[in-house]
C-alpha cells in the first residue's frame, strides 16, 4: 500500500501527460511576445510564472509547467483556444471564477497562452 501512494503521482502525471506538439502547437502565436505582453500586464502579481522574476504573487495558481495542466481553472478543458479566451476575460469565459478580465487583445491573448504553454516547471 505504501509503495502504491508513493508511486500513484508518478502514474498520474504519467497518464495525464499529452504530446505537447498536438495539443498545444500555436503556430500563429507569438512567444516572445506573450512574455513581453505578461511583464506588461503584471501577471506576476497573483501568479509565479517561468521566465517572470518578479513580481511572483501567490494569490493565484502558479502557472509552471501549464501545457502539462488538464484542466483550466480546475473546470474548463485546456486547449490554446480556451487558454486564450480565458486569459483575457476569464469572468466570461468561467462565471464565478476568481481570475480578473486583462487588457489584451485576442492576438495578444494567444500569445500569452503560447507563453504559459511553452514555460517549463519552474
Ligand atoms: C489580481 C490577480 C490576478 C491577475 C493580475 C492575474 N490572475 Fe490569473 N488567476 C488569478 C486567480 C485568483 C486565479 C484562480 C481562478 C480560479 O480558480 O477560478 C487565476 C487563474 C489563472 C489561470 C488558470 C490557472 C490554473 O491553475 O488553472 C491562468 C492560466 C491565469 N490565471 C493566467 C493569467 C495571466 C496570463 C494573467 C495576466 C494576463 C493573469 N492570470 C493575471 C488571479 C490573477
Amino acid at each position: 500500500m505504501q509503495i502504491f501512494r508513493a508511486l500513484l503521482p508518478l502514474l498520474l502525471a504519467a497518464g495525464c501527460k499529452s504530446p505537447p506538439d498536438e495539443v498545444h502547437h500555436m503556430p500563429q502565436a507569438n512567444v516572445a511576445h506573450g512574455m513581453a505582453l505578461i511583464e506588461r500586464a503584471g501577471c506576476g502579481a497573483c501568479h509565479v510564472i517561468p521566465g517572470i522574476f518578479w513580481p511572483r504573487g501567490e494569490s493565484g495558481p502558479s502557472l509552471a509547467g501549464f501545457a502539462e495542466q488538464g484542466l483550466i481553472a480546475g473546470r474548463l478543458p485546456n486547449r490554446p483556444d480556451v487558454l486564450a479566451a480565458y486569459v483575457r476575460n476569464a469572468p466570461a469565459t468561467l462565471p464565478g471564477t476568481t481570475m480578473p478580465a486583462m487588457p489584451l487583445s485576442a492576438q495578444d491573448a494567444r500569445d500569452v497562452a503560447a507563453y504559459l504553454y511553452a514555460t517549463g516547471k519552474r
